[in-house]
């Protein structure tokens, strides 16, 4: 089949292009400036797949702005691995400590996982949700940098009725969607250090939570209380029930979580077919047969309630010291179908949220907040992302971009062109974007910053199959291959080294692909360093640059995935040329959710959706046809788990 028509559990939406604006620079650019850039040859343009990967050391940064991190990485890289199991290097363990069906930990709630999923939808709310994917590390107490006791927050993203449920979709009912929706949202979990050293979940504990699709989340900011956003459940617009297709997250400097709403528009459906411009641009459907809700559960008919979309598709503060706090969904980030919320402190010491759109052909956005971050005040800054501007990103193909405002009343977001207010600007922040000629890239996932460099930004773009496929828009020089099917890595400079301009330099860090032999120009200690569709992506306190893969299912070990094996983690030294892989994941999985303690003695990783077989849900008969990781012989079940790595020494990981 060829890779457009394949289907993914994930991203339903994958194959259809939601975005037909007519930006100018999305056009079909001629790479005129092709030849100036030192990092892409002609030959590997044409080619399209040879001589990758290729990371390449910015010429807007000097070498000693790479200097204060580590000159190398202290492990033998490990070969590509198609077996069902976790692989590490020597001297390093790996243990699960957090799978799907886990109890949480609250106090005399904590039913364990009964074999085969035969758990209630009541008790699925107080367990590890399904689809582990971003996470963060919490010290406790609050204010401290413990190495040894702390809490984790973990984005359970979607779920699979085959799995979920022991006869899978079959006998399809509200109760049953009722155990999916509390198998979404997210996991808050104490951990701590035992008197062996070893890291465990502490049960029971007074922070333990599980926030899913029914938990109520204030809506902040301009579209609160909006008409758009009110429904028959909720006529003030303020009050949504539940967060749920939670991907990557962010972390503030004030110790609060952020999580983002991905492919939330799976969810819905509009049995009439009339769809509106609004649902077409964010992918809903007449039909869907992957989750089912809308079936049972009128709240996700947009005929019934065609506001509830518009209440889905926001970046969520958690505040996970607070277990009876309400989470916020801040409607100042816009919506869209958030990957990662990445936070940074500007000169003036302005709140910077990085953003990206993960879908095919959308944007990259910043929110720059109006007010100031105070250290020492975070009831003020538990406010701060209440109230900003959101900016998209035009990468110019000189290699200079722009933060280009999304502000009601600029031309042309004004009512002539559909926006009222800026509620509506925010709610339909897609349209805003297309409207002032944003460039169109090859998925944003996640988004990373540099803590050795001031305002130095990385975000994957994973892949893009239908890049300059007729009638889509073609190659520009931020995506500059037609029929992406490796993905590359995309780094940009903030000007003046301050998170808050609104222009900056860029350049394409790494380009996925395939080694070749013939590829001289790459210095490394392993035989092969192919890889493709990168997708987490975090920075250790050391400047190490870890990247994670998702390689979909159904290509895996395949076609020109051939050789490159199971999902994996990389780690990379900007500005040494050392790359060297450090993980590779059981059968069918994706490898995402990265976390470090302070001393980065301790690595929390999250292996999701081990098992998955590329052909829509799991089979409930058959739910171990690809993996049986990390217990399925016992459990009946492959389940998503985090990871915690350690190295048996009790060094830093990485040294
Ligand atoms: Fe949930 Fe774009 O990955
Ligand atoms: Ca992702
Ligand atoms: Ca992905
Ligand atoms: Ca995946």
């Amino acid at each position: 089949m060829p890779l457009k028509n394949r289907k993914s559990l994930k991203h339903l939406n994958q194959d259809l292009i939601l975005n037909n604006s007519d930006n100018p620079n999305i056009k079909d650019i001629i790479q005129k400036n092709i030849s100036r850039r030192h990092f892409l040859q002609a030959t590997t343009l044409a080619s399209g797949l040879s001589l990758l990967p290729r990371f390449i050391f910015s010429k807007t940064l000097d070498n000693v702005q790479y200097m204060d991190r580590p000159k190398s990485l202290g492990f033998k890289s490990i070969p590509p691995a198609v077996e069902d199991t976790v692989n590490v290097p020597n001297g390093y363990t790996a243990k699960v400590l957090y799978s799907w069906g886990d109890p949480v930990g609250i106090k005399n709630q904590s039913p364990q996982f009964k074999k085969n999923a035969a758990n209630s939808a009541r008790e699925q709310a107080l367990q590890a949700g399904m689809h582990h994917d971003g996470m963060d590390y919490f010290s406790l107490p609050m204010n401290t940098q413990s190495d040894s006791h702390a809490l984790l927050a973990i984005n359970h993203e979607y779920c699979d009725n085959g799995l979920l449920f022991p006869d899978g979709d079959n006998n399809w009912s509200l109760n049953k969607a009722k155990k999916a929706q509390n198998a979404l949202g997210v996991s808050i979990i104490e951990i701590k250090k035992n008197s062996h050293q070893r890291w465990e979940v502490v049960r029971p504990s007074q922070y333990a939570r599980r926030i899913t699709a029914q938990t109520p989340v204030l809506l902040t900011g301009p579209a609160a209380g909006h008409r758009l956003m009110q429904t028959k459940q909720d006529n003030s617009g303020r009050m949504v029930l539940g967060t749920m297709q939670n991907c990557s997250n962010g972390k503030t400097p004030w110790g609060t979580y952020l999580t983002c709403e991905e492919n939330w528009s799976d969810m819905f459906t509009n049995k009439t077919g009339r769809l509106s411009e609004l649902e077409k641009r964010y992918g809903i459907k007449k039909k869907e047969k992957t989750y089912r809700w809308s079936e049972v559960d009128p709240r996700f008919e947009t005929s019934n309630e065609p506001n509830e979309p518009n209440r889905f598709g926001w970046v969520v503060e958690i505040d996970p010291y607070n277990p009876n706090s309400t989470p916020k969904k801040h409607t100042a980030l816009g919506r869209i179908k958030h990957e990662s919320a990445t936070v940074d402190i500007g000169n003036s010491q302005k709140v910077v949220v990085y953003t990206g759109d993960d879908e095919k052909f959308e944007y990259i956005y910043k929110l720059i907040s109006k007010n100031n971050y105070q250290p020492q005040n975070r009831a003020a800054n538990l406010k701060l992302l209440e109230e900003g501007t959101l900016y998209v990103a035009k990468f110019n193909d000189d290699n200079t971009g722009e933060w280009i405002p999304l502000v009601f009343g600029k031309s042309p977001l004004t009512p002539e062109n559909g926006f009222k207010n800026q509620a509506e600007v925010l709610i339909k922040t897609r349209l805003a974007a297309d409207k002032v000629g944003a460039t169109k890239m090859d998925r944003p996932e996640w988004i990373a910053i540099d803590p050795k460099i001031r305002g130095s930004v990385y975000c994957t773009l994973t892949n893009n199959v239908l890049r300059g496929e007729q009638n889509k828009a073609g190659t520009d020089a931020a995506n500059p291959r037609n029929n992406n099917i490796f993905g590359h890595i995309m780094h940009w400079q903030e000007d003046k080294h301050n998170p808050e301009s609104l222009s900056f330099t860029w350049d394409i860090f790494a380009m996925g692909g395939l080694l070749n032999s013939t590829n001289t120009n790459w210095t490394t200690d392993i035989e092969t360093v192919s890889f493709g569709s990168p997708d987490g992506l975090k920075f250790d306190h050391r400047g190490v640059m870890w990247v994670q893969t998702d390689v979909s299912t159904e290509i895996l070990n395949q076609g020109p995935y051939n050789g490159v094996g199971n999902n994996q983690m990389f780690a990379v030294i900007p500005g040494s040329k050392e790359f060297k892989r450090f993980l590779t994941g059981p059968c069918g999985c994706e490898v995402t959710g990265i976390a470090f303690s302070p001393d980065n003695k301790a690595m929390f990783v999250n292996i999701q959706h081990p098992g998955e077989t590329g052909e829509g849900i799991s089979d409930p008969k058959a739910p171990r046809a690809v993996s049986s990781w990390p217990d399925a012989k016992t459990t009946g079940r492959p389940r998503s788990s985090t990871l915690i790595i350690t190295k048996d020494d009790g060094g830093v990981i990485g040294s």
